[in-house]
């Protein structure tokens, strides 16, 4: 019998400039290109196991049977792995996520990021990090960006088909000058009642909101390059902050509209103002969940941290600072 087997780690990454809305629904070729900082809080560690005798995928996580929607998604994403490596064998997939899981904190870019490598590795496909950054994204899109540490850029590409899959991938951004920190404030750990995935469909189908908003990120991303390359951590976060809540006012002109702020949301984004007015450089971004994430330079992620514990809803706190990118190896405790 031949059995091969991979285990991969790697971190979420949260989006300065957001990828929100596909040209192309199975490709994951996104609309606009994004710029994301990977954490180094909340990993993912995924093992894979290939074997000629098994007769159907198997997929475990640490605390038992994943969803069945969970399950296909990864069955597709091995799918596409096998097509690649002309394998026909199934494989058991045992994965381990730190962070919560379908609360808007990027479980799903550590998640396909690490499944990308470790499955790659125990098909045998010698890959480079661009073909792990494409084979990531036909998982998640965000899962492309997940392959680098630090500041990444996720290139939406050009065109369709194969001309925008070989185009579209993540590569790492400089800014030597920032030290970063991005402060995440829980203020709810559930499962999202919409996916991801189909709240940017929605959004892109029926907001009359999301061209603009696509027209702006254009800008956002330029400027943010700027802000990047001039170590300038006040422009790096207005145009973070003003990124995500166009983003939010995109969905929210969606049809039925699609809402992911929570009253603590609220009350973590006020805080920002109100430390914004004392002084501190602190900016506001939110993903397909409730839970606020606050980028600020890494000598004020103390104070931050301390100013957004304080409200009512707030549950937990926890400050990342740049993590790196997805490498084989980890303990998965299988
Ligand atoms: O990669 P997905 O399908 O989980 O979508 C992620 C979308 C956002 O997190 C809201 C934005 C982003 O760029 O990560």
């Amino acid at each position: 019998m031949s059995v091969s087997e991979t285990t991969a780690t790697a971190y979420p990454n949260i989006a300065l400039i957001k990828y929100w809305g596909k040209r192309d629904e199975a490709l994951h070729l996104p609309v606009t290109s994004s710029l994301s900082l990977t954490l180094d809080i909340f990993a993912t560690v995924t093992d894979v196991r290939v074997a000629d005798d098994l007769p159907a995928d198997v997929v475990t996580t640490a605390d038992g049977s994943p969803s069945r929607a969970f399950t296909a998604k990864v069955v597709a994403f091995l799918d596409v792995i096998r097509g690649m490596a002309s394998d026909d064998r199934r494989a058991r997939v045992h994965t381990v996520n730190t962070g919560p899981t379908g609360a808007g904190l990027a479980s799903s870019a550590s998640g396909f990021a690490a499944l990308a490598v470790a499955a790659a590795g125990a098909y045998g496909l010698d890959l480079d990090r661009r073909a792990l950054s494409r084979l990531a994204r036909r998982g998640s899109g965000s899962a492309s960006r997940s392959i680098y540490g630090g500041f990444v850029q996720w290139h939406r590409g050009d065109g369709l088909d194969t001309a925008g899959d070989v185009s579209s991938y993540a590569e790492p951004v400089d800014a030597p000058q920032l030290d970063p920190a991005l402060v995440v404030a829980l203020v709810d750990a559930g499962e999202k009642a919409v996916t991801s995935r189909e709240a940017m469909r929605r959004t892109v189908e029926t907001s009359p909101f999301f061209q603009p908003w696509v027209d702006a990120s254009k800008t956002d991303l330029h400027d943010m390059h700027s802000a990047l390359a001039a170590g300038d951590l006040p422009a790096v976060g207005e145009i973070a902050e003003r990124n995500a809540l166009g983003m939010h006012a995109t969905m929210l002109g969606a049809r039925p509209a699609v809402r992911y702020f929570a009253p603590g949301s609220m009350r973590v984004l006020d805080r920002v103002v109100e430390l914004r007015a004392a002084g501190v450089a602190a900016y506001a971004t939110m993903d397909a969940g409730p839970n606020v994430k606050v980028l600020c330079d890494r000598r004020d992620s103390a104070k931050v941290a301390a100013a957004v514990a304080e409200t009512d809803e707030t549950m937990q706190v926890m400050v990342a600072t740049p993590g790196p990118g997805a490498v084989v190896g980890g303990t998965s405790d299988r």
